[in-house]
Parts: C-alpha cells; structure tokens; sequence
C-alpha cells in the first residue's frame, strides 16, 4: 500500500503553477517591487554564463552598481537552465535542466530583516505553509540572520541551523552568505539513515527558498571584494513550491510538467508509475521537452558549440529516452503542442512561435535517428567485444570516431556504457578530439584555397547582384566538397550563392570579406568572398548553427568593423602610391599589392633602394592628406574619360568599358573596385613598417593604419620602455647612455686584449722552464689558455721564437671545443720532426682530426676533456720521429 507522507495528510491551498507564480509576483508587488517578466536564457553581455541559470544572473550590473536599475526592488520568475546535474534529471524528484525561479530583488535597498520577513509571510499566510514544517539554514557565522529568524520571526533555535556551505555564487559576480528554507515532507520519505536531517541528500528536506545576503563582488581570480551597497538575491524553484501544495512526489507530477509525461506515456503505450525505468525515461522526456522548447524560442539553436550544443545535447538524450520506451519514430515535434499549453500564460511568445519550433525539432531529431541507429548498433558491438574479452573500459579513439565519424554524443556512450557497468576512457578521448581539432583546422586553411566549384552551367547569372546595402537575400546555391546541395547543416564547409549581396569579393588586390548569412533556421558563419570568373561571387564559409536551404531568405551582416579597418588599408595605398611618384619620379608604377584589415603591401617598380629620409617623406605626405581630412569620392565613368581625368590605371589590368574611378582630391586618382573610407581622417595615421627589395628593380613597402598603426607603435614604446629599464635610464636618454656603454666596451676589449698578452708571455715563460729534451730535441708541451686559434699561434711563435731550435706542441680549451698547434724549427724538421703528423694524432685522441705542414700545423678536437691525454701522445709521437 502507498504510504503517505505527514504532509500529504495535511490540507494544503490548492494552487496551479501559474496561480503560484502569479499569486508571488502580486505578492511583491505589494512590496513595491517592480515586476519584470522572465529575460531571456541568452546572457546579454556577460560572456562567463553559457545561459541564465539563476534569477539573479541579468542583474548582475545592478549588484555591482555598474548599472543603474530602473527601481531598487525588482521580483521576476525567471526562466531557467542548469546543466550540471543532467544525469540526474528523472533519477530524482527535484533536478531539472530547465526550471523557473521565483525571485525578489533588493539593489542597495532593503537587507536581510525584510527579505526573511517577506519570505515567511508569503510561505505561511499566503501559501499558508504550516510552520512547524518549515526549516532554517544560515551561514555558519551569521548571527544576524539567527538574530532575526530566532527573535523577530521566533523560530526555535533549535530549527535553525548553521552551515558552512550556506554561500551562494554562480562563477564570478555577486555573492555572499545565504539562508535556506527547507519543508520536511515527512519521515516516510526520507532515508531512513541516523543522522538524516535538513541538508541530507535524500527527499524528506526540501529546499524550497534560497535567501542570498549579497555582499561581495567575485573576480575572475576567486578574490571577493566587498560591495558598495548591500543586496538582496532571492531564489525559490516554482516546480518544487507546486510540488508541496499540489501533494505531489516530484515536480515531474505537478501541472507544470505532468502533461508531457502523459503525452509520452501516451506515444509510448506505457502507464506511468508501473516501471521505474521507464519513469526515468518519462521524466527526462518531460524536463528537455520543456528545455528545447524554451532555449529555441529564446534564440538558441542547435550546434555543435556553446549553448547550440547544450541544446543538441538535450533534444538528443530525450530522442533516446523515447527509444527506450519503444519509441523509434520522430515525435518531439508534437511536445511543442504540450509545452505551449503550459505556458500559454506565463510565456504566450512561444505559442507564436510553435511553427518556427516544431521545424527546428524535427530537423535535429530526424538527423539525430539516423546517427542513433548506426551509433548504437556500432556500440552494442564493442560492448560486446569489451565484454568478451573480460574488459571495462572502451578506449578514447574508438569513442571518438563515433562521435567525429558518426555524430554520436559522447555523453550517450558513456551513459550507455555505465548501464552496462563500463566506462569510458575520456583521457583519450580528449586527447583524439584535440588532435582532430588540430587536423580541421589545417584542413580548413588548405579548403580555403580549394573551394572545388561544380558545374553551375544552370545558374542564372544575370540575376544575381552585388549592392554593398543589401540587407537580405534569397539563397540561390549551396554547394559543398564540390557538389551542389540542397541544405546544409551544422558543422557543413560549404559555399554559398545568393540573388544579391553587400559582401566584397577577393578581388584588386582586397581580401573578401567576412560576416554572417542568417537564414531561418541556421547560421552560416561567412570567412571569405570570392568571385568566378564570369564575376558570381560566393561566399565561403560553416553552417555553425541548425540548417540552411536553398530557396529561403536569409539576413545578410558582413563584418563591418573588419571592412572597416580593410578600407582605412586601401585608401592608404592609393595615398602611397601617389605619394611615391612624388618623391621618387613617375616612374614608380603598382606591380601587385595585398591589402587586409590589418596592414597592407605594396609593390612598385624602382631601380634603387628608397632611402630613409625618402621613406620619412612619403611618411609625412600621406599623413598630411589624411590630417587635412580630405573627402574620398567615387565616380562610375567610361575608360576615355578616366583617362582623360588622369587616373591611374595598373600595367596589365584588364578594364570594361564602365570603370570606378576613386578620387582623394587632386592628389590621387586610381581606377579600382575596392572598399574605402569616405574621408582620409578615417584611416587616422599612416606608418610604415619596411622597405625591402624583392627582385630586380621591385621594392616592397609594408605599412599600417588606423588601430594596426596605434598597435605598431604601441608595442615599438613598449619596446623602448623595455631596453630603458635594462639600461636603467629614461628613454630620452637611452642614446647616450648606449653611446657611452660602446664606448666603454670598446675600452674594455683593449684592456683585455693587454691582459691576454701579459698572460701569454707568462705563460711562455712556464713552458719555457719546463723544456724537455728528448734524443737532443729541446720538446716544449702544455695546454695554455687561449681564446682562439690565432692566440694560440701568436704564443706558439714566441715559444718558438725563443727556443730558437725545437719542437712545441700547445693545446687550449674554447668552451666545449679544443685547439691544437705544433711547430717545429727547420733544423729539427730534418732531424725527422714533422708537426702535421704529430698534430694528426693528437687531434684524434681528443675527437678531431687535422693535419699540416713539417713545420706548422694546426687542428681542432671535439672533446675538451681530452686535452692531456692527447698531449702526451703528442709526446711519444715526437720520441718515435726522432731517432
Ligand atoms: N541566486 C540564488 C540561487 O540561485 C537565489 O539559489
């Protein structure tokens, strides 16, 4: 028999969860809060959160008093997504992906006194809550919350109770110390285990109101400053609050959530309550068919990235959950049905939106079945093969090409795995998807330069344009690895043709340009433009989100903060050009340039190199004309007049008859199709970065603009700033101050140069009292030290020269090689003496080799530490030539 809770006996207001979300904002309001309704699940400006997972997360700038809010107390029920706890979703009564906060706000208004009062007022009279039911938590040291719930709301002390992980924060931003208020739903729900009381894991204490003291402001770093202002921060799930009053055992039962159990259950053939498996199933269903249908109405679309990917990760769990309740064909589109009903209240746009919804779902679901077939045969069988052979664990690379070959999540095979008590090896894993990335993204630079074209001999040419204020456009063509597609979708490189475009194709020396195609279910991230010979322009780029097709119409926006900077480059190099005819003579003439958006190339005929004070004045020219602010116009003309304006046409080019002609005054005039500013003051300052020649009589200039010019001398200050420091000096005087360290150098090098002299010649006179005399032969060896082979010579020579008649053989160490000489005097050379070979053999003893003359010779050896024994072979070698 089902045994009821305590609770479950008692009489509890009978509430809907929209009465309960309405019956709480009037509440607040009454508290002259301001009642917003939910914002939206993508973050606005706050690139640390993926989506909204707590009420107070679009706050954010109004607890930190960055911004101003439009009134001191705000109360909102907001919508919600966590996913940290997926896998629990339908193994528990209260984990949801997506859920709905209630929430009242104090932005350096009200603090704690009201906040606790206000939550127990609306819990006990008009929830009317019973009060011997409801439990308190606080931070471990804050008396002043005891102080309040113990004396002013008179809860016992011993219902009150302090714990240490009573602070809440949500990654970096607002928090601070909290108090939670728990319902005891009954014994009989509970574990059993001794010790079980509020914060146990089980289903008896129910967390049903977060109350958050915000007070500190976290950094990136985990440092907690303090806030100008004090907040409060409330949270309270609506699906658990319907759950207590709807005497239901789980927020999947109450009326927020059970009609798309039953629509399931429906679907399925399955009664719900009869297997605790395929409940699981049912819940999970119950909770992303809420998620999916929320995410996607706020702008969420699927993808393999960022929050598309959350999203794709929850469509596909449920798509499986369907299938292990027996059902195989799509059905998620008709959630959306349920899910709208639900919401019809507090989210009517939805209802709007069902069309726009259900395509989105079945496009994902559909391709999702037929990756689910082949994924799951394919893992059935290494469950089996891992199962054979005794083991627990399905290697990362094998993982991996199911989800990079077959687009199965990973998190499905480890789930599947783990129902079959295996695991996964996700070190490896990580390790296959990183080289794969690796391997894209080179791929990706190659297909830059090899989009295949297919045959397109049935286009129809002449209604396609190019208008640089084109806003939307008809998909014309897809095509991808060469061939033409109807659709395409996420993760796909494709090419695209549209009936009009604003994108500026490669072309007159401009890279193409970059952007966005947003048709109505997908997104085509644009990173080049080109154009056919016949002038098609195609746009290159990734389906990054959902589907694109041919045939619909999509928002065009092209990167213009990028064209902006492109533009700044190109007018530039008309001013450089002109710029160089003046000080260098008309002969300069453009043989190629290269212009993107962050510097640009310049080629051009010129038989000498450009001097400095050359450079400096282009320098000077060009920056006049842009300071001067100079009006960039453009005229459409025929070549005659063109030329007749004396505008400079490039050597070689090919013009139609119709040319553009633009114009910066008198200064420049230059045929040419490309993207500029409209006054030179936009390209705000011109520097050159080199001047190089590339072949004969061809010299290239490299220069920037704009941001790219600020960002040069940026970093040459930072240089300067860098080698002042190290010269301990300020910049100004740094020249000096090297003037005077050369001058210094050179100093010391002569007195080294003494020193090594002085050094030598005492080391001759300690060879010089170790003679030796072998059969008659005065013999001199030794190491000796000697920064060189031409020091050690310099002393060889005296040894020699002192000797007057003998042989001497030195050796000196240079860091990790080492040097050998050997002399000999002419009337030892007849003797028998020979210095190449005694040097050949003492080179080799220390790793070298080398040889010489009878009377000179010199060689280098490898392993310095060698040194002495090679000396004394040179020794015996010496007693051997003389006999
Ligand atoms: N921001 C708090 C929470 O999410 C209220 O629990």
């Amino acid at each position: 028999m089902l045994k009821f809770s305590t609770l479950e006996l008692i009489d509890l207001k009978q509430l809907t969860g929209n009465e309960l979300r309405k019956l709480f904002l009037d509440f607040f309001a009454s508290k002259d809060h301001l009642i917003q309704s939910s914002y939206s699940l993508i973050p606005e400006n706050d690139p640390s959160l993926l989506l909204i997972g707590a009420g107070m997360a679009p706050f954010k700038p109004f607890f930190t008093g960055k911004m101003k809010p439009p009134h001191t107390r705000i109360s909102t029920s907001q919508k919600c997504v966590r996913t940290g706890d997926i896998e629990n979703v339908g193994r528990t009564a209260r984990h949801h992906t997506f859920f709905e906060m209630l929430g009242n706000f104090s932005f350096g208004d009200y603090f704690k006194k009201e906040a606790i009062a206000w939550a127990w007022e609306f819990l006990t009279e008009k929830l009317e809550l019973p009060q011997d039911k409801l439990w308190i938590t606080i931070h471990t040291g804050d008396d002043e919350a005891f102080d309040i719930w113990h004396n002013d709301i008179k809860i016992p002390a011993d219902r009150i109770i302090r714990l240490e992980e009573n602070f809440w924060e949500i990654g970096p931003g607002p928090c601070g110390p909290c108090s939670e208020i728990h319902i005891d739903l009954g014994e009989e729900r509970g574990c059993g285990k001794p010790g079980c009381a509020v914060g146990c894991d089980c289903d008896r204490y129910l967390e049903i109101w977060n109350l958050v003291f915000t007070q500190f402001d976290r950094d990136e770093n985990g440092n907690y400053t303090p806030l100008a202002k004090k907040n409060i921060d409330t949270g309270a799930g609506l699906e658990r609050i319907a759950s207590v009053l709807q005497h239901k055992r789980s927020n999947f039962e109450t009326d927020l959530l059970y009609p798309i159990i039953e629509y399931a259950a429906n679907v399925a053939g399955v009664t719900y309550g009869q297997s605790a498996k395929n409940d699981v199933s049912l819940k999970v269903i119950a909770d992303h068919g809420r998620s999916m249908t929320v995410m996607i109405a706020d702008g969420v679309l699927p993808s393999n990235e960022g929050r598309g990917y959350v999203l794709r990760r929850i469509l596909r769990r449920a798509v499986r959950h369907a299938r292990l309740l027996g059902i195989e064909k799509p059905f998620l589109t008709d959630i959306v049905d349920v899910v709208s009903r639900i919401f019809a209240e507090a989210y009517p746009d939805i209802s709007d939106k069902k069309a726009y919804l259900k395509k989105v779902i079945q496009l994902e679901e559909e391709r999702f079945h037929t990756t689910l077939t082949q994924g799951i045969e394919l893992l059935n069988k290494h469950i089996q093969e891992l199962t054979q052979a005794g083991k627990t664990t399905l290697d990362g690379t094998t993982a991996f090409k199911l989800y990079d070959t077959f687009g199965f999540p990973w998190e499905l095979t480890e789930e599947i795995l783990s129902e079959h008590n295996m695991t996964l090896d996700k070190q490896g894993f990580n390790q296959a998807m990183t080289e794969q990335r690796e391997r894209a993204r080179a791929a990706r630079q190659d297909s830059e330069e090899q989009v295949v074209i297919p045959d397109l001999s049935d286009l129809v040419t002449e209604e396609l344009s190019y208008k640089p204020d084109a806003e939307t456009a008809k998909v014309v063509l897809l095509f991808k690895a060469g061939k033409i597609v109807e659709e395409a979708f996420d993760g796909d490189e494709i090419a695209v043709i549209l009936d009009v475009t604003p994108f500026y194709a490669e072309g007159g020396g401009q890279v193409g340009d970059t952007g966005l195609i947003t048709g109505l279910l997908g997104k085509i991230e644009v990173n080049n433009t080109r154009k056919l010979p016949d002038g098609t322009i195609y746009h290159i780029g990734q389906v990054s989100e959902g589907s694109i097709k041919t045939g619909e119409t999509a928002d065009l926006t092209v990167d213009f903060a990028r064209r902006r900077h492109i533009a700044r480059n190109h007018t530039a190099t008309h001013l450089l050009h002109a710029a160089l005819k003046q000080v260098l003579g008309g002969h300069v003439n453009q043989a190629g340039s290269s212009v993107d958006d962050s510097r640009l190339r310049f080629d051009f005929t010129h038989f000498a190199p450009v001097t400095a004070g050359q450079l400096a004045e282009v320098e000077e020219i060009v920056n006049d004309v842009i300071l001067n602010n100079t009006s960039v116009g453009i005229i459409e003309t025929t070549q005659d007049v063109a030329k007749e304006m004396g505008a400079m046409a490039l050597f070689g080019e090919k013009y139609g008859e119709q040319v553009r002609v633009v114009m910066v005054d008198s200064f420049s005039k230059e045929l040419c199709g490309g993207t500029h500013v409209d006054v030179t003051a936009e390209i705000g300052l011109f520097k050159i970065i080199s001047e190089a020649g590339i072949g004969a009589g061809m010299r290239r200039i490299e220069a920037v603009t704009g941001y790219g010019a600020h960002e040069y001398l940026k970093a040459q200050t930072g240089l300067i700033k860098e080698a002042s420091a190290l010269l301990k000096t300020r910049p100004e005087e740094m020249v000096t101050r090297l003037e005077g360290l050369n001058g210094r150098v050179r100093d010391l090098e002569k007195e080294v140069s003494a020193l090594q002299t002085k050094l030598a010649k005492n080391e001759v006179q300690d060879l010089l009292a170790a003679i030796k005399d072998i059969n008659g032969v005065q013999v001199v060896i030794g190491q000796v030290v000697a920064a060189d082979m031409e020091n050690l010579r310099a002393t060889g020579d005296m040894v020699r020269d002192r000797l007057q008649s003998g042989v001497v053989v030195l050796g000196a160490v240079n860091g990790d090689k080492v040097n050998f000489i050997a002399m000999a005097t002419a009337d030892c050379v007849k003797k028998g003496i020979h210095a190449g070979n005694i040097i050949k053999e003492t080179a080799k003893t220390a790793g070298g080799g080398g040889g010489g003359r009878p009377d000179m010779a010199q060689a280098g050896g490898k392993q310095p530490e060698k040194i002495g024994e090679a000396l004394q072979i040179a020794e015996q070698i010496i007693k051997t030539q003389i006999k």
